[in-house]
This record gives C-alpha cells, sequence and structure tokens, in this order.
C-alpha cells in the first residue's frame, strides 16, 4: 500500500491514474478504523479499479477540544488492516499541509446542515463539508463512500456535491453495528464499561419505535416520549430526538415512510448518535 502525505503528491497519483483509465474509489475517514469504515472500503475495493482511504483527524469540524484531543488515533493499527483490506492508497496528510497558515476559505452548507448535529456542534457541518471537498479535490475520486450512521453528514455532503457540481459519485452504505445493536463508532472504546453495556438501548428503543410506527403509531410525541425513557432506566442523557425527512432532513409533523429518526446521546462525556428509517429498508 502507497501512503501519501501531501495535496500535491495525492493530486499528482490521482492524475496518473485518470491517464490510465483507472477508476477512483474513496473512504474519506479520522482514523482508528471499525468494522463499519472496512465495510465502506469492500465496497469500494469491490466497484473500482484502485481504492484511497485517507485518515485525518480534521481540527476544523470539532468544536469541542476535549473531543478532538481525545479522539482516538492508532495508524500503525490502521495501516495493518487497510493492507490486508486491498487498499491501494493511504492519504494522510498533516493538519499544516491541510490548513497551512492563511488557509481562511470555508463551506457553509446551508439549512441541511443547521439542524441536529448542526444546532448542537455548531459550525462542524462546515468543518466537515470544507475538508471533504479539499479531500475531492485531491484525491479526484470516481466514487466515495460514505456511512449511513451519520445520516445528516451523507446528506449534507450530497447537498454540497450538488451545488458545487463536483464531479463524483457519492454512495450512502448501511450502519455497521455490533452484535448487540450498537452502531460501531471509534468513540465506543472511550465508553465506560458500565455504559457499553448499557448503549444497545439507543437501537433497541428506536427499533421499537419503528414496528410500533408499522402498526400505525405516527405521533412522533408519543415516540420521542418513549424514547427519552431510556434515561429512566440508565445513565443515558438524550440530546435530541428529531424526525425528519430523509432527503430535505426537515423536521415531520407526523411520522411517515419517508422519515429517518435521528437522535443523539450523551454516556458520560461520550456523544453518540444513530438513526432508523421507517422505510421499509433499515439504516
Ligand atoms: P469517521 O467518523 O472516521 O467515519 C468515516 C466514514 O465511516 C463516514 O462516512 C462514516 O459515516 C462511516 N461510518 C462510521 N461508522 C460507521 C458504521 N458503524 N457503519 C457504517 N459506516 C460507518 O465521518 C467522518 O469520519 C468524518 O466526518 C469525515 C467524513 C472523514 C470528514 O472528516
Amino acid at each position: 500500500m502507497l501512503v501519501l502525505r501531501t495535496p500535491s503528491d495525492m493530486t499528482a497519483w490521482s492524475t496518473q491514474e485518470a491517464k490510465n483509465g483507472r477508476s477512483i474509489g474513496f473512504v474519506p475517514t479520522m482514523g482508528a478504523l471499525h468494522e463499519g469504515h472496512i465495510a465502506l472500503i469492500s465496497t469500494s475495493v469491490s466497484q473500482n479499479d484502485t481504492t484511497v482511504v485517507s485518515i485525518f483527524v480534521n481540527p476544523l469540524q470539532f468544536n469541542n477540544q476535549n473531543d478532538l484531543q481525545t479522539y482516538p488515533r492508532q495508524l500503525a493499527a490502521d495501516i495493518d488492516l487497510l493492507t490486508s483490506s486491498h487498499v491501494d492508497v493511504l492519504y494522510a496528510p498533516s493538519a499544516e499541509d491541510m490548513y497551512p497558515g492563511g488557509f481562511a476559505t470555508s463551506i457553509d452548507a446551508g439549512d441541511i446542515a443547521q439542524s441536529m448535529e448542526g444546532e448542537h456542534r455548531p459550525g462542524h457541518f462546515n468543518g466537515v463539508a470544507t475538508v471533504v471537498v479539499k479531500l475531492l479535490n485531491s484525491v479526484r475520486p470516481d466514487i466515495a463512500y460514505f456511512g449511513m450512521k451519520d445520516f445528516q453528514q451523507l446528506a449534507v455532503i450530497r447537498h454540497v456535491v450538488l451545488d458545487l457540481n463536483l464531479a463524483c459519485q457519492i454512495v450512502g452504505a448501511p450502519t455497521v453495528r455490533d452484535e448487540d445493536g450498537l452502531a460501531l463508532s471509534s468513540r465506543n472504546k472511550r465508553l465506560l464499561p458500565e455504559h457499553r453495556i448499557q448503549a444497545p438501548i439507543i437501537y433497541k428503543t428506536l427499533c421499537d419505535i419503528a414496528s410500533s410506527f408499522a402498526i400505525g403509531s405516527t405521533d412522533i410525541s408519543s415516540m420521542k416520549s418513549q424514547f427519552v425513557r431510556i434515561e429512566e432506566s440508565t445513565d443515558a442523557t438524550v440530546e435530541y430526538f428529531e424526525v425528519v425527512d430523509s432527503a430535505t432532513l426537515r423536521k415531520k409533523a407526523k411520522a411517515d415512510d419517508a422519515s429517518v429518526i435521528c437522535v443523539s446521546v450523551w454516556f458520560g462525556d461520550v456523544r453518540l448518535i444513530d438513526n432508523i428509517s421507517l422505510a421499509r429498508s433499515i439504516a
């Protein structure tokens, strides 16, 4: 596996690949790789001539300095995993190369980035959109892969790519979960053992709500009350529970099968997000 460290080396490589008529699949990550990332990577490897994975813990998207400092970093283990997953190129730029002195441009994705994560993590999606556009410009992929686990992120990126006429297809991939239903996340490692035991209640409750919807319960305030009750039996603190349209992310007045439920829950100082589609296919 080739390791490239600078935007200019990355662009030189991708220009050559394009000249050779080889398609490029791209999976942007912040490292601390797990099976959720590997599922995206495997899809890319199966659909493209070459696959690039980036690892960059993007300071611009952290509104909380503690979260940035404690974000897990394990480059050596990640490199082993990427090599055994048949990745062709790891792109791992430094913060100095991505944001040299004088860097000033940022992308504002508008309304779609204001609710939910955008409301609770001000500036987060500007940081995500800015870094993703920079990465896409250097890697120049035919297809880029994102997880539905970060449902709003995927919607924001689709929106930005459309608005800016970026020549890249965006593919969303289903959420990979642990056996007990907890969505895999690099942050799960930071959960206290007792919180790791409690955390599957998030997805279990979302599934219960989706089952009630399937037999006719569409009232959002009842759904929310049911979800917030997880605070009674665990140490969870629910940050938000929203029922939104799957394409526009606008809040729904009543749940329907174009709706997605998005939640954010704190366990101690660890913030977990998850979602479930109320359509037949489950996110
Ligand atoms: P990161 O959290 O490392 O996630 C990288 C990609 O993996 C994202 O597209 C995310 O949605 C996906 N992913 C994470 N957990 C997943 C799971 N359990 N199942 C399926 N896919 C999963 O998201 C980011 O990094 C950053 O914001 C980034 C897009 C790289 C920009 O900095």
